[in-house]
């Protein structure tokens, strides 16, 4: 960021924010970016790109005179589920939501979110400062995640909305006993109970998803069997839930079928189940029309093809779009893959992208497309 001539900071909420000063001071930032970190056993282009993408665009716009507006480039902090067991961290900080519950949460090894803040240039004592109510608009370019781009041959997404995402932890415990010794019927096995809820989680998302035409997932990505012995009847059993919705009611209708399922795999397996919480819970974010517009025509422009695509991840523009207008660019990837090593977008397309981005910013800086509704953040 520095190399391309923007004054960097890192904000109250951990961001880190390049900017390249505008012509007319009164205007507030146009801001695009997306985050660097990744999950484990990631790729390199899920938020990287659009980091990257971000700094391109700057330095061009810098060596050719800036802008009107204000341009801020944002790597915002921890996107994905940190070992808080939240994500977002940084773009809830500038949507005012990150509270004292969430700073409170802590890692495995006990650490609290509120001192990693700290760690990191953050300052968790002053988070009002991060909260941005001055920025005229945000775009995120963004690897895809997804197969449609390139099994149509596309050049460009442009988003309609961002799923919400919201994450359940759910723990059974049991009684530990001989796996030889124990009698099937006296047994109390978490692991059992476990695996009723998650064939119940992945039967409810199955139905949710079939009625339409409101987007429904829900994964089980965490699994935590104890002790873990091949000959150990298990005791404990965590369940983290990932379930996503453009629909706020129907994760509602999940959330309510998986606490009833739970409470009943508890009871046939005669275990306790300890916990049944909510870790996080993003709402779904429509993108501005004005901004989805400029970048329908910076890709005409360009003479890209583009479709209108709504994205079943969640990013940080769900959380910026509760404060300004907001829209995401989408390049396609390797068969759709992400969240592995072999995630790939290509030379071309990351440069289409990024393209698209300077077109979009520049017409905004312009124009001011930015200015059609409300923030994108749909309240139910
Ligand atoms: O999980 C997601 O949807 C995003 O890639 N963090
Ligand atoms: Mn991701
Ligand atoms: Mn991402």
């Amino acid at each position: 960021m520095v190399e391309a001539g923007l004054k960097v900071r890192v904000d109250a909420a951990g961001n880190l924010i390049g900017r390249l000063d505008g012509a007319d001071p009164n205007l507030g930032p146009i801001a695009i970016g997306s985050h660097s970190d990744t999950v484990q056993g990631g790729g390199r282009f899920d938020g990287i790109a659009g980091v990257i993408a971000g700094i391109a665009v700057a330095r061009v716009l810098g060596q050719n005179g800036g802008l009107e507006h204000p341009l801020e480039v944002i790597d915002f902090l921890a996107e994905e589920p940190s070992d808080f067991g939240l994500s977002c961290i940084g773009s809830r900080g500038m949507a005012g939501l990150l509270d004292e519950g969430m700073l409170a949460m802590a890692s495995p090894d006990g650490g609290l979110l509120r001192d990693a803040l700290r760690q990191v240039g953050g300052d968790p004592e002053a988070l009002s400062s991060a909260v941005r109510q001055d920025l005229a608009a945000f775009i995120e370019m963004h690897i895809e995640q997804g197969p449609v781009l390139e099994a149509r041959g596309l050049d460009i997404g442009v988003v309609s909305s961002i799923v919400g995402i919201r994450r359940i932890e759910i723990v059974f415990e049991g009684v530990a006993a001989h796996a030889g010794t124990a009698p099937m019927d006296l047994r109390q096995d978490a692991a059992f109970a476990g695996a009723l809820a998650l064939v119940a989680v992945r039967e409810l998302a199955e139905a949710l998803a079939s009625e339409g035409p409101e987007y429904f997932v829900a994964t089980v990505g965490i699994l935590e069997v104890k002790p873990g012995g091949s000959n150990v009847v298990p005791n404990l059993c965590r369940l983290v839930i990932d379930a996503r919705s453009s629909d706020r009611t129907m994760t509602d209708r999940f959330e309510a079928g998986i606490n009833e399922a739970s409470h009943d795999a508890a009871k046939r397996a005669r275990v306790n189940r300890s916990a049944f919480k909510t870790l996080s819970d993003g709402f779904p974010a429509s993108c501005s029309e004005g901004i989805r517009e400029a970048i329908r025509a910076a890709a005409q422009t360009l003479g890209l093809s583009a479709i209108d695509i709504a994205s079943g991840a969640g990013h940080d523009a769900a959380f910026i779009a509760q404060v300004c207008p907001a829209g995401m660019i989408f390049i396609p990837c390797l068969r759709g893959m992400s969240h592995t090593p072999d995630e790939w977008s290509t030379r071309e397309q990351l440069a289409a992208g990024a393209a698209v981005m300077l077109q979009a910013v520049l017409s905004i800086d312009s124009t001011g497309a930015y200015f059609s509704s409300s923030p994108g953040f749909t309240q139910l």
